[in-house]
């Protein structure tokens, strides 16, 4: 793996594809042992969980429906605190056991802005599971049931991830460089 330039800003190699479908393998074992007398539906919030949704969903041994919503708040490499919706839930999830599916928890401003809008649905019940989690940002008092990879406070690209909407295409996962 080198070095890879997206816009101004380059990134330097961090995990390899390998490592991470291991833990998403991990994951979804781990689900379907608490799902498995049921059917869960996992809920992926776009753009950047498509990877890991598809990886996932491939290890997800289990009966399961999927739907998807999508927020943002990134702009370039810094969270803007504000939340806005771009797709509202595609699905019905009354009375369902919902998992939803989250590339990476950072500052946990989307993360509480789920939540809020899954108060308003008549789930069964509700659980978060991320890829990526930023322990030393996370600033929130919210519960994030499921953890692949915990990683420390640097802006990542790759496995689904973007910079100013490039570089989810990159298989790897990269990390920004240091000047
Ligand atoms: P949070 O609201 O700060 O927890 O950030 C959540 C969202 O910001 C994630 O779902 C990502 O879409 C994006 N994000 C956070 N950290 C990164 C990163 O390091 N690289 C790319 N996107 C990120
Ligand atoms: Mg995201």
């Amino acid at each position: 793996m080198n070095e890879i330039k997206i816009l101004d800003k380059t990134f330097v190699p961090f995990i390899a594809e390998e490592e991470i479908k291991h833990a998403i393998k991990r994951m979804a074992n781990t689900l379907y042992e608490e799902y498995k007398d049921e059917t869960p539906v996992f809920v992926g919030v776009l753009s950047g969980v498509i990877i890991f949704f598809s990886e996932f969903l491939k290890n997800y041994k289990g009966r399961c429906e999927i739907a998807f919503l999508q927020l943002s708040s990134y702009k370039g490499t810094e969270s803007t605190g504000e939340i806005s919706t771009k797709l509202n839930i595609t699905g019905d999830l009354t009375g369902r056991h919902v998992v939803i599916l989250e590339d990476i928890i950072d500052t946990g401003n989307t993360l509480e802005a789920l939540y809020k809008m899954l108060e308003t649905k008549p789930a069964k019940s509700i659980k978060v599971a991320t890829l990526f989690f930023k322990p030393d940002v996370f600033k929130k008092d919210l519960n994030i049931d499921l953890i692949g990879m915990n990683i420390p406070n640097k802006f990542v690209v790759g496995y689904g991830l973007d910079y100013d909407g490039l570089g989810r295409n990159y298989p790897d996962l990269y990390q920004l460089k240091e000047n």
